[in-house]
């Protein structure tokens, strides 16, 4: 196939274009430059998707070899943005691969969701707001754009080497450091987690066979746990670190802020209890495929520690993690019982 991927240089669409890559397909990335270098072997077109002369020029020099197969998006999150490129290259392309999010979805943490479940409301030409309406009315400008011939794919939590989230890579960050390591909830707590390599295969799959159908991408049920994944960060790493489970309560009462303070922890309960119960059943009878995430977190750390550290100098990344200071304070009130 003749792929171009929107973006292309960071972590999903870096693991899309290299996935392509591996597989034999001719890959052209769009993007500014800003965000890291291009793999060897792309086409690379320079240009900003939010300027009609720039998306003009792509479709120009993009296509003196043919029109594309596909187009690839990992990097739309305004629907007028993403509706205007999309019509920009309506006449360019076959299909149009969108990545979307669970958090496009209304019911999204509160309640389990499925494909089809209800999207939140947002207008297909809106500018401005939150990231999941956002992300629904890209999806709403792009069936406009491209009737029939969009897939839209809505993953979860996305790990993996090139990370820029900070999720994993704070966690292998903290673990690495040793010691006794704050853990959150209990270890058994399932989560659904999911590797970018894998999305980009299942993506490329659907492609390939002219699928259309919408998927939510999360690991399955059952994949791994919090226990399964932290003690996986602490043998990719090893470290001398011991895990501490704390319980949400606690958690709550010392300030932790959910979701981001241990990275990608939230409590047992409203409004979170769908937060780790996406059904991707339709997606796996499709081919989904998810490796062990031990395999993820060995990758990511082998990436990782030789990378620039991403970490500020309260070792948090781009927002995630506890300053030592505070994981300490709770620590000990852990082993005084004092909570
Ligand atoms: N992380 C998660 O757990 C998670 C979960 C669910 C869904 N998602 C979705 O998955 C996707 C992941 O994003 P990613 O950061 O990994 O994507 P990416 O495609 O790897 O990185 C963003 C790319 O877009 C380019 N770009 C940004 N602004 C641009 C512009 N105005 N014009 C042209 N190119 C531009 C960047 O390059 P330049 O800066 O050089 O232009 C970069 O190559 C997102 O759509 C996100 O909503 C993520």
């Amino acid at each position: 196939m003749r792929i171009l991927v929107l973006g292309g240089s960071r972590f999903l669409g870096r693991a899309f274009a290299a996935e392509a890559l591996a597989a034999g397909h001719d890959v052209t990335v769009f993007n500014r430059g800003l965000s890291g270098p291009d793999l060897p072997g792309v086409q690379a077109i320079r240009g900003d998707r939010e300027d009609p002369a720039d998306l003009g020029r792509l479709v120009a020099e993009g296509t003196a070899a043919g029109p594309w197969d596909a187009v690839v998006d990992t990097s739309g999150y305004v629907p007028k943005v993403v509706g205007d490129g999309a019509r920009a290259l309506a006449g360019a392309a076959g299909a149009y691969l969108f990545v979307s999010s669970v958090s496009a979805f209304a019911h999204f943490p509160a309640r389990s969701i499925t494909d089809g479940s209800p999207l939140l409301a947002c207008e297909p030409d809106a500018t401005e707001g939150e990231y999941g309406p956002l992300k629904a009315g890209c999806e709403r400008a792009l069936r406009a754009a491209f009737p029939g011939r969009v897939l839209i794919h809505s993953p979860g939590i996305i790990l993996g080497p090139h990370e820029n989230a900070g999720r994993l890579t704070w966690w292998l960050s903290r673990i690495a450091r040793g010691g006794d390591v704050l853990a959150p909830g209990e270890p058994e707590r399932e989560m659904q987690l999911i590797d970018a390599r894998d999305i980009a295969r299942f993506g490329l799959r659907c492609l390939q066979e002219g699928r259309t159908e919408p998927y939510l991408l999360t690991g399955p049920k059952g994949h791994t746990t919090f226990g399964g994944w932290l003690a996986a960060c602490v043998e990719a790493t090893g470290a001398h670190a011991r895990l501490v489970w704390a319980p949400d309560e606690l958690l709550l009462e010392r300030g932790v802020p959910v979701w981001s303070g241990l990275p990608l922890w939230s409590p047992r309960r409203e409004p979170f209890a769908g937060v780790w119960d996406t059904d991707v059943s339709n997606a796996l009878k499709a081919g989904l495929e998810c490796r062990p995430i031990a395999e993820t977190v060995r990758d990511t750390w082998a990436w990782l520690r030789d990378a620039p550290s991403l970490a500020d100098d309260d070792g948090r990344i781009n927002g995630h993690g506890l300053p030592p200071a505070d994981e300490q304070r709770i620590l000990e009130a852990l082993r005084d019982g004092g909570h």
